[in-house]
């Protein structure tokens, strides 16, 4: 249990105005701030903070809390890691008692099992043993250097040297297996899960080794056996050498699919190279790269599969407001063979004509049709002027028509009339759409998937949110509405949760705020809580109205089901209709 003064002393501390910025960049409005939620991807800012209540919410996707609780959420922490690392940023001390809970603790055992194994697999890859393997990286063009850089390293081909080599060391079978390096038979025998491959430690942004990738030496598959996602291991939210490529500063990321691809690079120079994992790229991953960098370069293969893989990762970018440039690598598969083939200054000189995304998308429209015949002519026009019409920059559109109409012989003005009548009609589209939307978004404002209890009493679970805001702005009400309404007589267990835990907080005298409650609650219920309070945190509720809405939620006992009404007698109807119009009233 960590000691409340503690936590008391770090949330004076923290300042969620400060802590939020160092990620996020923020404006002010009002007496709030607001910016682009780094939680889901948007493009108008409904991410807000409320240095009063020293909280954020967001109105987009619904999550919030105190300072603590964003550390937690955008560092991918435990709890008690976040006040950890929380308390390192204001140069706190955590308090000597305080012991990590079991996830925390089984979390640095396989850390230090995937440190141990990636200096094991260096050490095999330069040990005459590793032979094999070292002719590989050198025949790919790697020097000392490169390995180094990045840690590669060779599994034997052997079915228990890794795990002797752990085991020794005093981890568990258990362990060696939880951390994906091995694995057991039927036998219950464990076994290296990696074996005569070249490996690839992948590194978190604070250097811990968190996963390998390990590549045969010739034509045999998997080609690539990858560490499946554990709890330090979530592929879709790092990037291979990101490690290495933050501290470039260079304001441009170069992002690729492969390993190999970003290595080669980073040893020609291009050290802000980094890649995916294989996978198509997620809205988390760019929104990592748009926290180091203003521009991604993407650098994807040149087949057909890397082109669609462009496209969509153009449109992931589109909500974080990088700057996207994409490169075309000619005559070759990947950037790794490019540069292989073509050299560094090659290279270079792709990236000083890497194209934006329209003109990429321009580029390929030239190549799919022939535009010296006139159908090929017609076809080419037809999307172009589509694209222009999607085009928000108006200046740039008229730059890319004027080239395109002069290149293709025809009267700039047609072109532009043709892209106007689009836009025209994609506008009513859009409005026509939004009109349709529109009722069903206001019913849809709020998620009640994770809560069947609101849907079914919205109305209670309202009036019980609006009451939670009133003790929280007055707290000193606690004793008088607990007398009206003790928990038992709520209505929505999620709200009688935070209520009760109010008035455990008023009983030990702990002054209620979000900070405080963010320590005993769920990471939904703070998200939740802190949307109440940002909902109502205009309005003013009285102590009068805090009764009224007591006695709403106490007539829930009257309400009748339909079934209940429909084996009445008239009399009993009466009267219950009677009761109900008072209630109303
Ligand atoms: N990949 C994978 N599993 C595979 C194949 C590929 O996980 N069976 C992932 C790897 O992360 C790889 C990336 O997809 O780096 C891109 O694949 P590819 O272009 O085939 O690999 P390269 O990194 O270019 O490797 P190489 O040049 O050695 O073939
Ligand atoms: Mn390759």
């Amino acid at each position: 249990m960590i000691p409340q003064s503690f936590i008391d002393e770090l949330k004076y501390r923290l300042n969620i105005e400060e802590v939020v910025s160092s990620y996020v960049p923020l404006k002010r409005a009002g007496k709030n701030l607001k910016g682009l939620c780094p939680f889901h991807s948007e493009k108008t800012p409904s991410f807000t903070v409320y240095p009063d209540t020293n909280s954020f919410y967001c109105f987009g996707c619904g999550k919030g809390g105190d300072p603590i609780t964003f550390i937690k959420e955008i560092e991918h922490l435990e709890y008690t890691e976040s006040l950890k690392f929380a308390a390192q940023r204001v140069g706190l001390s955590m308090p000597e008692d305080v012991k990590d809970d079991k996830a925390a603790s089984l979390k640095r055992r396989i850390l230090e099992i995937n440190r141990l194994s990636a200096r094991f697999f260096y050490s095999a890859l330069i040990s005459p043993n590793g032979k094999e393997g070292y002719a590989y990286l050198r025949r790919r063009g790697l020097n000392d250097e490169t390995i180094k850089a990045f840690g590669l390293g060779f599994a034997p081909n052997s079915w228990r040297s890794l795990c002797d080599y752990l085991l020794k060391k005093g981890f568990t079978t258990e362990e060696l297996v939880t951390a994906n390096v091995a694995r057991t038979n039927s036998k219950g025998n464990v076994y290296d899960l990696f074996r005569n491959r070249i490996m690839f430690p992948i590194i978190d942004l604070k250097g811990s080794v968190i996963a390998f990738g390990g590549r045969v030496m010739d034509d045999k598959k998997p080609k690539y056996l990858n560490s499946p996602e554990t709890n330090v291991f979530k592929k879709g939210r790092n990037l291979f050498a990101l490690n290495i490529a933050k501290n470039q500063n260079s304001g441009s990321l170069i992002l690729t699919e492969g390993y190999m691809d970003t290595i080669a690079l980073h040893a020609s120079g291009f050290k802000n190279a980094v890649a995916t994992l294989g996978t198509a790229i997620t809205s988390e991953q760019a929104r990592l790269i748009s926290f180091y960098a203003d521009e991604v370069i993407i650098c994807y293969d040149s087949d057909e599969a890397g082109r669609k893989a462009t496209n969509r990762a153009v449109e992931i970018f589109s909500d974080t407001g990088l700057r996207v440039r994409i490169l075309n690598i000619p005559n070759a598969k990947d950037p790794d063979e490019f540069i292989r083939k073509k050299g560094r200054e090659s290279f270079r000189e792709l990236l000083e004509s890497s194209l934006n995304s329209t003109e990429n998308e321009i580029e390929l429209l030239k190549r799919k049709y022939d535009t010296s015949t006139s159908d090929g002519k017609l076809y080419f026009l037809k999307e172009f002027c589509l694209l222009m019409a999607k085009q928000e920059d108006i200046l740039a559109a008229e730059v890319y028509i004027s080239k395109i109409a002069s290149s293709l012989g025809i009267s700039k003005d047609a072109v532009t009339e043709e892209v106007n009548t689009l836009k025209k009609r994609a506008y009513y589209r859009e409005k026509k759409k939004l009109e349709l939307a529109l009722p069903s978004f206001a019913a849809q404002r709020e998620d009640f998937s994770n809560d069947p209890q609101r849907h079914k009493y919205y109305k209670y679970a309202k009036c019980e949110d609006r009451l939670l805001f009133f003790l929280y702005k007055n707290p000193n009400s606690i004793p008088l509405i607990r007398e009206l309404l003790p928990p038992e007589k709520w209505v929505t267990d999620s709200n009688r949760e935070i209520y009760s835990t109010m008035l455990s907080f008023y009983e030990d005298n702990i002054s209620l705020d979000i900070s405080s409650l963010a320590a005993h609650l769920s990471q939904e219920q703070i998200s939740r809580f802190s949307g109440i309070i940002a909902k109502n945190c205009e309005s003013n509720i009285s102590l009068e109205t805090a009764n009224e809405l007591c006695r709403i939620i106490l007539s829930i006992k009257n309400e009748k089901s339909a079934d209940e009404i429909s084996k009445m007698d008239i009399s009993e109807i009466g009267s219950y209709a009677n009761e109900l119009m008072k209630n109303k009233k």
